[in-house]
Parts: structure tokens; C-alpha cells; sequence
């Protein structure tokens, strides 16, 4: 795939003395994380080349991408100019977004159905509902508003049409959407969890909806009773769907990460002491499970066996954690000194391709060249997880009749200081890994 990063004569100087050495940060500096995470937010949209408006190229089999990264994508970037005030890239996340939202505004875009399961789909429909948690402005005409599209989703993803009806895995919902698809007999908890995180934070959303704190606290008591969520807090990948005794115990991080965020949206709107023991568990237990010595790792797959899919993940490990702290904020004392350290060792990952910052896949160890969007979300999502969402940042020549959802930012003054110390604390876990561990899409289950 060509990228088309401009290298300076500053740069290349440099480079050539020596000087230059990959991406500097200081993560105690909001400036200096701010300016790194520029730079590596403009590698990332590096590979986005809008020859299909909303997604990355692809997706397989002519592209290394499925188009559920679209949606990553335009999550990290739209926390990307909510944290550091650059509206450079508004017009292309507008676009993406509701390019991809598909006829009936829903995030069922008819050219990859088959592709898009419960999860893809609850994937974009986070983004857009980021969108509106952040005061994106709304693109306006006849486009559907951000929260619409996100409420479109869990709607949808609430009717029994896309659950498990029998069985002891009923109620689940199910992987994918259409019973063509392969995985349509597989319950992934990465679908369920998705759709509570949506549920819980359209809920902060809309105030006081009871029917979706309901249906979220439902899904949290159905995860834990089926033990897909175990009681010690580990996050495992599914199971058959004829079958929830049978659990593929494999882990990985951004299912634990979905369900961490929206147990502590749940918590934040309903104080119930039940979540919070929730958040707690899920929170001691991601540090635990997926940040060994302090660094952010897929443990399941790296160092080599990540798929495409899979180097898309810690992104929304550092985004759920950092929005967990925003969320409930007594986590911050044992969540923020591991996004401190983790996103120092992202960043040092930082030294490969032709300009010699391109980020490597893990952030132990030398530079891996595993070089791609996967890579570049990571960094940027782990750089962005020590600075505070702005005010609501307005887009350049925003439409001033379209504005009343800005009014929902939670607004946290930026500082020029991140708090918390380095030195995180954590143990290594033992888990249960699965050979040939389960993908988003293209799986072929028997
Ligand atoms: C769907 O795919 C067709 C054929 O590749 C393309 O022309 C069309 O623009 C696509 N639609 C969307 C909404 O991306
Ligand atoms: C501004 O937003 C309103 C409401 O969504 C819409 O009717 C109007 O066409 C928009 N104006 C422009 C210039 O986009
Ligand atoms: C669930 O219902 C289907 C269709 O009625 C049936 O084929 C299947 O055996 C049932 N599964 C269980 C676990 O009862
Ligand atoms: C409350 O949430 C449910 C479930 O998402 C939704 O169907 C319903 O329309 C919502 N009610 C209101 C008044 O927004
Ligand atoms: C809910 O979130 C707000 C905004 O971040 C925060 O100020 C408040 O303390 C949170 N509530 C709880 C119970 O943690
Ligand atoms: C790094 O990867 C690129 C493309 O994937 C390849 O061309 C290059 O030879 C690799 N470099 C090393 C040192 O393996
Ligand atoms: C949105 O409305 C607020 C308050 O009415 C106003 O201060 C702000 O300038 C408006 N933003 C835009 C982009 O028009």
C-alpha cells in the first residue's frame, strides 16, 4: 500500500546526522503528548485514502481492512480533535460517518453485509456516538443526527430477531446479523458487551430512559450468569450458541474494554454500589490481564499472531480506559499511571517506515516493523488517553442552526500537567489461550 507522508528537509537532515530518532513525547507534558499525537494522527490518516468514502482500503479480499475499522478509525479521530482542539480532519469524519450509515441510517450498509455483525455494526455506532458525547457537529440537510444513528443501532440490536431464543445461551445476542453468515451460531461477547456500552451511554445520553438502563443491566446480569464474564473478571471471547457451558476462554482486550466502559457509563448514571463492584473488578482485572509490566498487550496474539482485525485492539483499550476515569472517576489512582506508561512505550515504538516514525504493533522491545493503521491507531489512542476532553470543539465554518448538541460535552479544563506517577503496579496473569483464537469477521466456524 503507498503512503504518501511528506518527510522535510528538516527531518531528513536530521535523519541523516542522526539526531532524528522516531517520535519524542514527554507524557507528563499535555503539549508535547498533544504534538506527538498530531503527528501520529497524520500517519494514521496516511492510510486512509476516501476512494470509499468511510473506510480504510479494502475490505479483504482486495484490502488488508474490514470495513468495522472504518468506524475504530473514526472513533480515535474524533477523540483525537476533542482532546487536542485540531479540526483538521472534520469534513473527512463527517463524511465517513455518514457515508457508511447506509439507507436506512443504521450502520447496515447493503455493500458489506456480509461482514457486518452485531459488533461491526455496534462498533460504528459508538463512533457516531461519540460524535455527539463530544459536540460533534452535526453534518446537517437531510443527514441523521449522531445520536439518532446510535440509537437506530441499539434499538435494532434490542429485538429478539437478534438474539439466541433456546438453549442456554438464550437471550445472547448473537455474532452476526444474518443466518448466512458464518459466526450467526456463535454467541461473541464482544457483540453483547458492545451493545451495552451503547445502551449505557445513550442512556447518560438521553437522560433518564429506563427501558435501556434496564436492557443494559440485563446484558451485565446475562454475561456474568452464563459466566462469559467470569467471577473473577476475566472477559472471555464466546460461545456456541447451542451451548453457554462450552466458553472459548480466550481474551482479548477490546471486549474487556467495551464492557469496562460501559459498566462504568452504567455506574455513572444509576451510583448503584453493584456496578461500581463491576467496574472495579473489570478495571483491576484489564490492568492485570492486558497490561503486563505496564504496557498495553494483546497478550492472546502478540508478539506475532495478530491478524489485521486484531492490531486495531489496543486502541480501544486505551480509549475505554481513559474514558472509564472520565466515568468514574475513583478509578483514575489505578488507571492513569498505566496509560502513563503504556503510552511511553507506544511511543518509543515509533521509529520505523521512510520517515522514520512509523509505529510498530508492540511496544516492548525493539521496533517490530508491523507497520500499518492497526499500529498508528494504537499509539495515537494511548498518547490521547493522558489528555482531558476540551470544551466542545466547534468545526470551522460549523452550521450555527445545527448546534444544540454540544450542550452535552461534559467540560474538563485542559491543564498543562497530566497528574498520576509512572510506576505502574501490575502482575502478570496466566490465561487461557486458544490456538487460532476467534476474528471480528471472515472467521468460518464448522
Ligand atoms: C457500494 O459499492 C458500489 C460498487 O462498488 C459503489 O459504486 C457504491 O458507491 C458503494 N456504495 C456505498 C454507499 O459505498
Ligand atoms: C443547517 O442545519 C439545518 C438543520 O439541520 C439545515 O436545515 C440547514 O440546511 C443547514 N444549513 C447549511 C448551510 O448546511
Ligand atoms: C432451539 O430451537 C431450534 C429450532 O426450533 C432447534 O432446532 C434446536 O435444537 C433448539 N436448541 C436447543 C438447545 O434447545
Ligand atoms: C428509551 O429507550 C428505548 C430502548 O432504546 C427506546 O426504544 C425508546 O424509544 C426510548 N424512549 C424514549 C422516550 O426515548
Ligand atoms: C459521572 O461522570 C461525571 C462526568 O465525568 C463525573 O463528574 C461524576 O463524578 C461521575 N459520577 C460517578 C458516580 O462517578
Ligand atoms: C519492514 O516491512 C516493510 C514492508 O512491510 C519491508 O519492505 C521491509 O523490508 C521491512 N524491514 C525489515 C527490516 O524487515
Ligand atoms: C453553538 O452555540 C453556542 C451557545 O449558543 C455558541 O456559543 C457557539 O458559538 C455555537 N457554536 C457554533 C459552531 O455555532
Amino acid at each position: 500500500m503507498a503512503r504518501f507522508t511528506t518527510v522535510s528537509l528538516v527531518q531528513l537532515f536530521l535523519s541523516a546526522t542522526g539526531v532524528f530518532a522516531g517520535l519524542e513525547v514527554d507524557v507528563d507534558d499535555a503539549a508535547s503528548v498533544k504534538k506527538a499525537a498530531a503527528l501520529v494522527a497524520e500517519d494514521l490518516m496516511s492510510f486512509y485514502t476516501g476512494e470509499i468514502p468511510g473506510i480504510l482500503p479494502g475490505p479483504p479480499p482486495d484490502g488488508d481492512y474490514y470495513p468495522w475499522t472504518g468506524g475504530a478509525l473514526w472513533a480515535a479521530m474524533l477523540d483525537y480533535r476533542s482532546r487536542t482542539g485540531d479540526t483538521q480532519y472534520d469534513a473527512k469524519i463527517s463524511e465517513g460517518l455518514q457515508w457508511q450509515a447506509g439507507p436506512n441510517s443504521d450502520y447496515l450498509a447493503p455493500n458489506w453485509s456480509v461482514s457486518t455483525g452485531n459488533d461491526d455494526q455496534a462498533i460504528w455506532a459508538m463512533a457516531a456516538l461519540l460524535a455527539a458525547e463530544t459536540g460533534f457537529t452535526e453534518s446537517g440537510g437531510d443527514d441523521p443526527k449522531w445520536l439518532t444513528l446510535a440509537q437506530n443501532v441499539f434499538d435494532q440490536q434490542s429485538t429478539e430477531v437478534r438474539r439466541v431464543d433456546n438453549g442456554s445461551c438464550a437471550g445472547g445476542l448473537r455474532w452476526q446479523i444474518y443466518p448466512t453468515n458464518n459466526g450467526y451460531n456463535w454467541v461473541a461477547t464482544s457483540s453483547n458487551v458492545a451493545y451495552a456500552n451503547l445502551g449505557a451511554r445513550l442512556r447518560l445520553q438521553d437522560g433518564e430512559n429506563k427501558t435501556q438502563s434496564q436492557l443494559v443491566e440485563d446484558t451485565f446480569d446475562w454475561l456474568e450468569t452464563v459466566k462469559l464474564i467470569d467471577s473473577k473478571f476475566n472477559v472471555y471471547d464466546g460461545a456456541q450458541a447451542n451451548d453457554c457451558d462450552q466458553i472459548n476462554k480466550v481474551q482479548f482486550s477490546y471486549t474487556a474494554a467495551f464492557a469496562l466502559e460501559g459498566a462504568a457509563a452504567l455506574y455513572n448514571s444509576t451510583t448503584d454500589e453493584k456496578w461500581k463492584a463491576l467496574v472495579d473488578g473489570l478495571a483491576q482485572r484489564t490492568i492485570e490481564v492486558f497490561f503486563p509490566d505496564g504496557v498495553a498487550t494483546d497478550v492472546a496474539c502478540e508478539p506475532d499472531r495478530c491478524t489485521t482485525d486484531a492490531t486495531f485492539y489496543k486502541a480501544f483499550l486505551h480509549r475505554s480506559l481513559a474514558s472509564t476515569i472520565k466515568l468514574a472517576p475513583h478509578t483514575a489512582s489505578l488507571i492513569l499511571p498505566v496509560l502513563k506508561t503504556s503510552a511511553a512505550a507506544a511511543a518509543k515504538s515509533c521509529t520505523g517506515g521512510d520517515n522514520e516514525r512509523m509505529c510498530g504493533l508492540t511496544w516492548t522491545g525493539s521496533f517490530d516493523n508491523r507497520t500499518g493503521a492497526g499500529s498508528e491507531i494504537g499509539v495515537l489512542s494511548a498518547l490521547l488517553s493522558l489528555l482531558p476532553t476540551e470544551k466542545a470543539v466547534a468545526s470551522p465554518g460549523s452550521n450555527t442552526s445545527n448546534n444544540e448538541t454540544g450542550s452535552k460535552t461534559a467540560p474538563s479544563a485542559s491543564s498543562s500537567t497530566i497528574p498520576g506517577n509512572s510506576g505502574a503496579h501490575t502482575t502478570t496473569s496466566s490465561i487461557v489461550l486458544l490456538s487460532g483464537g476467534l476474528l471480528l469477521a471472515g472467521l468460518v466456524l464448522n
